[in-house]
């Protein structure tokens, strides 16, 4: 089911690609993203006598180092970092940001001028700021058409009337999202409450972002993203770096006390899926060490749960507490199936932790299935050239620039079933919305393709570990049935769905969909 960081993406390697594997590893600390600054107050849109925080950030590429062992790589980020800045923010408080593109004129990477809204009479550098998860005004969500260029700013205004969550903010551009992210365009958005303020979750330096992307890189430390062998058009199916960074380092280690703590990961890969565990030792065969999580990507779940391995896809978060006591003086890893990546040294000394773990945290209501007013079949389906190699996947065999078939009402609640028609898992995001898993359900193909007729070959599957919170990113496993159920709320106006496998997105795996005001 879970595609992993080492696997190859079947193209050959250039001759200058740098073995990944061959470098030592946890030798450079794990860097924390800092905060993003607020420059001033704006005019708030909802009370004209109030203001609101202003921030500007602005998008431009430069030099880093992702190991010690590895040349300066050139990077894109916010403020001269990627991971950008988080920005902390509180709910009930909005923030406008005003994001400015200065970045050059020339890509890093070779465009594919035959995908939708990338052709090349179009600007080679363009960049558009979604907020992942926010429940944003259709003029401020990141439009993937509504670029801009080098030179050029875009002022946003994020509400913020949501439940504490991690939210990311990343590049949404048509036709080059895959290469903006690839380059270094994303970071972190907190939202806080003050019931989450009031669980005495650990925090402060004891809150650890980990946000985790996987690259390769040529010998000189470029970024490698590879083209495909048709040099008509250069898109690859899907990107898996040699080696992970986590926030913006290869196998980094970081110290840590005995006691507990609360990372916030970020999964901002551009294809990869991980199943992370915590290892007691870099053998594979230790068994996991207990992980706490507490939250999903919209926010907390109801209980903490114990879990041994977090499913991770592209664009989804994991809210976690990891307990260090028991293991004072120990080294411990974070891993994927394939690779020990990060790594925890435990001080031996014994502190005082004042932080709790909750037996109950925020209660997540089921919505009834019965609200919903219609049920949407949607399909995900691969289109193949004569040689079997993936051109495009579409959502419900309609592209891009076709007619808006999704129409919803604001306020209304929806069932989209998901049928997906692939061989491979697509983590499906809903801008705007947050929603809750139904259930997946195995169907047979071959009936399928032949008379249209779903027929279920196997018992209907509740939510995994950690999948009953809320969500705004589902992972749709190969033939299955994957149902959500979604209360369109907030705004009224023209937003996207799409496959967060950012390579397929770029390719017409994203519609647009519009919520229509109630009448
Ligand atoms: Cu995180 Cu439309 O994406
Ligand atoms: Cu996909």
């Amino acid at each position: 089911m879970c595609a992993d960081a080492s696997q190859h993406d079947g193209h050959p390697a250039p001759e200058d690609l740098l073995d990944v594997g061959s470098l030592p590893r946890f030798v450079d600390a794990l860097p924390i993203p800092h905060k993003a600054g607020p420059v001033g107050f704006a005019a708030s849109r909802e009370d004209r006598r109030k203001k609101v925080t202003l921030y500007r950030i602005e998008m431009r590429q430069f030099m880093a180092k992702v190991h010690r062992d590895i040349p300066p790589s050139t990077l894109w980020g916010y403020a001269d970092t990627s991971p950008g800045p988080t920005v902390d923010v509180r709910s009930g408080s909005p923030v406008r940001v005003e994001w400015i593109n200065r970045l050059p004129a020339r890509h890093l990477f070779a465009i594919d001028h035959t995908l939708e809204g990338a052709s090349a009479d179009q600007p080679e550098v363009r960049t558009v700021v979604h907020l992942h998860g926010g429940r944003v005004g259709p003029e401020s969500d990141g439009f993937p058409e509504t670029w801009i260029t080098p030179g050029h700013s875009a002022a946003y205004y994020y509400p913020n009337q949501q439940e504490a969550a991690a939210l990311f903010y990343h590049d949404h551009a048509m036709g080059i999202t895959r290469l903006n992210t690839a380059a270094g365009l994303m970071g972190l958005y907190l939202i806080r409450d003050e019931f989450e303020d009031r669980l005495k979750l650990p925090s402060g330096e004891f809150e650890v972002p980990l946000i985790i992307v996987d690259r390769s890189f040529r010998k000189d430390g470029q970024i490698y993203y590879p083209v495909s062998s048709d040099p008509k058009s250069l898109w690859v199916s899907e990107y898996y770096g040699g080696g992970i960074l986590v926030n913006g380092k290869l196998f980094p280690y970081v110290d840590v006390l005995p006691r507990r703590y609360r990372f916030r990961i970020l999964n901002s890969s551009n294809s990869s899926f991980y199943v992370l565990s915590l290892a007691p030792s870099l053998s594979f065969a230790s068994p996991a060490l207990p992980i706490y999580q507490i939250g999903g990507d919209q926010g907390l779940h109801s209980e903490p749960e114990r879990v041994e391995a977090l499913i991770l896809g592209p664009g989804e978060r994991s809210d976690v507490v990891v307990d260090f006591r028991s293991n004072r003086g120990k080294e411990l890893f974070l891993r994927t199936k394939v690779a020990n990546f990060l790594q925890f040294r435990v001080s031996g000394t014994q502190v005082e932790d004042p932080s709790q773990l909750p037996a109950t945290l925020r209660p997540v209501a089921r919505i009834p299935e019965s609200d919903a007013i219609r049920t949407r079949q949607l399909t995900l389906a691969d289109y193949q050239d004569r040689l079997g190699r993936s051109k495009r996947m579409l959502l419900n065999g309609a592209r891009w620039s076709m007619p808006v078939t999704e129409r919803v009402v604001l306020g209304s609640t929806e069932i989209w079933s998901f049928v997906n028609l692939t061989d491979e898992s697509h983590p499906i995001h809903l801008h705007l919305v947050r929603f809750q898993l139904l259930d997946r359900t195995p169907f047979d193909l071959p009936t399928y393709q032949l008379t249209g007729k779903l027929v279920f070959t196997g018992p209907v599957q509740k939510p995994g570990a950690g999948e009953w919170g809320w969500k705004d990113t589902i992972r749709v496993d190969p033939l299955s049935v994957t149902r959500i159920i979604v209360k369109f709320e907030g705004f009224a106006g023209r937003y996207v769905w799409h496959c967060h496998l950012l390579e397929h997105e770029d390719n017409e795996m994203m519609r647009p969909y519009d919520v229509v005001p109630a009448r």
